[in-house]
């Protein structure tokens, strides 16, 4: 397919179907079990309708928002999603590089290929005018030897990321039927780029030996293998370990969001994971209405699941969202052509958030807000 004839997200999802491995796209598209909650994340965002309003002198329409203090030039950031050098050699390089020169955040999985410190270096060279600059989150697992995972979120720190998304929804991978019948491996020369420096260190190869819960983990993580005792606790003493905003990724249930308040996070991820964890959970849009009602501005609330079009990032500000977050989409756009593929896919959707803005009457991501949501009255 040549590029004028990728016009959408929808678009650039079949040009990345049928460039990559099929066991490789497999592993992208899966959600758990029979798929209700990734097919519902998508279906959900078609059932809300919005109400225009017109003769609004729409000839500027800013995109930009601030979020923490740093400005972004549009509210679509990219969703942690491992191993990205499964989709183009340069993975995260070439994903962190897009987002840099687009003016957007970008979050870097705890199971990169690339490592903390080479996705900073690859920006320098962008940042250096001063005309970019590059806001980069560390997505954090807790790894069953938790002092890695407080190194790396020290590793973060020094490397100039700005904020720490703890996953909370992944305790243990969820049962994903396409990458167990295919018994889909990330392959042995695409090693996880953070944990090189700690694979030296003989005390983590030996501890996999040692605990019997690792049995539950998938093969390939074994050596790294998640703590599923994560819990509240935990996520105090990473809010005391660190300046940094911490963020809890996975939230879906109000009473979740509400001890996220309480215990003073400074946001959170609304999120099913794609769909790939507990499968019959509700679409992530459908539960942020709750949320957004429950958390009343106290902390940031962030969206991601099923987002492909401006209108669906519209619809999320609209229901109170402060930005949204894409993932399959990243990794579609590495799959075209590496940093090129993710740049035309911010460029698409970027142009049809500016688009729904300008057809709905509103100049600034500040006028959005729900009044422009159909409600059938
Ligand atoms: C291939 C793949 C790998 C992922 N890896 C991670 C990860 O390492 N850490 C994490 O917190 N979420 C991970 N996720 C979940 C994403 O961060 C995000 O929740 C999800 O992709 C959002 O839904 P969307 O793909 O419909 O935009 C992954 C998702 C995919 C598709």
């Amino acid at each position: 397919m040549k590029m004028q004839q990728i016009t959408c997200l929808a678009d650039l999802e079949k040009v990345a179907i049928e460039k990559l491995d099929p066991n490789i796209n497999t592993n992208f598209q899966t959600g758990a079990m029979d798929n209700l909650t990734r097919d519902d994340n998508r279906k959900a965002y078609d059932r809300i309708r919005l109400i225009p309003r017109v003769l609004r002198d729409v000839s500027n329409v800013d995109t930009g928002l601030s979020v923490f203090g740093h400005h972004f030039k549009s509210p679509v950031f990219f969703s942690p999603s491992a191993s990205q050098r499964l989709a183009h050699t340069d993975g995260e390089l070439a994903a962190s590089r897009s987002a840099c020169k687009h003016g957007v955040l970008y979050c870097l999985s705890s199971l990169s290929n690339y490592s903390i410190e080479e996705v900073s270096n690859c920006v320098s060279d962008l940042t250096q005018n001063g005309e970019n600059s590059s806001v980069r989150w560390l997505q954090l697992y807790m790894f069953m030897n938790r002092s890695v995972s407080f190194d790396l979120i020290k590793r973060a720190e020094e490397a100039g990321y700005t904020g720490i998304v703890v996953t909370s929804d992944a305790a243990y991978a969820g049962r994903r039927l396409g990458n167990i019948r295919n018994n889909f491996k990330v392959p042995e020369d695409l090693s996880f780029g953070n944990f090189k420096k700690y694979d030296q260190e003989e005390h983590i190869q030996s501890y996999s030996k040692e605990n019997p819960r690792q049995l539950h983990q998938n093969v390939n993580y074994t050596k790294y293998a998640k703590d599923p005792s994560l819990n509240w606790n935990d996520i105090k003493e990473i809010k005391k370990f660190t300046k940094l905003p911490v963020l809890l990724k996975g939230i879906l249930n109000k009473e979740d969001a509400a001890l996220a308040v309480d215990i003073g996070v400074d946001g959170i991820i609304v999120s099913n994971h794609g769909g790939r964890q507990l499968d019959s959970v509700p679409a992530s849009i459908d539960v942020l209405p709750g949320i957004v009602k429950l958390v009343n501005k106290r902390i940031k609330v962030f969206i991601e699941g099923g987002i492909l079009r401006g209108s669906d990032v519209f619809k999320a500000l609209a229901i109170g969202a402060d930005a949204v977050f894409v993932g399959r989409p990243v990794l579609w756009g590495l799959a075209y052509d590496g940093e090129k593929g993710v740049d035309l896919m911010l460029d698409l959707i970027n142009e049809e958030l500016r688009l729904t803005m300008a057809l709905s009457g509103c100049k600034s991501i500040s006028d959005i807000d729900s009044s422009y949501l159909y409600k059938g009255d």
